[in-house]
């Protein structure tokens, strides 16, 4: 599968193009700064250098042309809310854009659980990228492509447990990157699972596990169980 990934030197998305190449997949991911080439492509992957915030919407339509699935786990990482508008923001509706320009239909968007942190103090710059955050989802789901969109709990560093819980509607708590990366990469092959909005924590189930019966419950096939 030819995969494109949009935030590949991140967090999450160095780790899902890791485990991408490892499955066999055709990989290109996106940097911004020069030097990240080696870095991706000694994870085996293609390196396209380009800035999302100030790149044209045919330049990102000409890189991913031909790719099966694009995914985009960008973010402005708690920059300024210009950052924040510019990548979060206006930085999906580029590649929603360029996706349809490009012919690629699907499109699995990292997003965030929208009531997060509720507990925190608020501040503007969190309370912005909630908003835009949500926008994105927005715009994402009224557009005609076949899209993903992932709500992880708040990332944590640590070794993946390689077990989750992925549902339409979860209490907000944590995931692991390897997690998310591991739960996206299954996403990307999982192409049945089409149109819709989960959230994503740690939790019991397998990742493989969790994905089939999240499907198996939107085609209705589960059956109560007898007393
Ligand atoms: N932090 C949390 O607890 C949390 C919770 C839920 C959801 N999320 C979302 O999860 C996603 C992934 O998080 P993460 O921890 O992997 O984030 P991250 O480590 O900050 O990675 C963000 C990626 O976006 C790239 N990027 C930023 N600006 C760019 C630009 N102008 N042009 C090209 N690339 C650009 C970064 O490139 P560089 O490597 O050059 O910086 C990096 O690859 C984000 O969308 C975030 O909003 C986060």
């Amino acid at each position: 599968m030819k995969v494109f990934v949009i935030g590949a030197t991140g967090g999450v998305g160095r780790r899902l193009v890791r485990e991408l190449v490892h499955r066999g997949d055709d990989v290109g991911g996106l940097h911004r700064r020069p030097e990240q080439a080696t870095d991706l492509r000694d994870m085996g992957a293609d390196s396209f250098n380009a800035d999302l915030a100030a790149m044209a919407e045919d330049d990102l339509a000409s890189m991913i042309a031909g790719t099966d699935v694009l995914v985009f786990s960008a973010g402005a990482g708690g920059g300024s809310t210009e950052m924040t508008t510019s990548i979060d923001g206006q930085g999906v509706s580029k590649a929603i854009a360029a996706a349809q320009a490009a012919g690629v239909r699907r499109f699995i968007l990292v997003s965030v659980f929208p009531e997060a942190w509720r507990e925190r103090p608020r501040s503007e710059g969190f309370e912005h990228y909630l908003a835009v955050k949500k926008q994105a989802d927005v715009e994402l789901a009224a557009s005609e492509l076949d899209w993903v969109i992932l709500r992880p709990a708040e990332l944590a560093d640590g070794v993946g447990s390689g077990t989750v819980s992925l549902s339409q509607a979860l209490i907000h708590t944590t995931v692991s990157r390897d997690n998310v990366a591991a739960t996206l990469a299954e996403l990307v092959h999982r192409p049945e699972l089409s149109r819709v909005v989960l959230e994503l924590s740690d939790g019991p189930s397998r990742i493989p596990e969790a994905i089939q019966a999240l499907d198996g419950q939107r085609r209705g096939s589960i059956q109560e169980k007898p007393a």
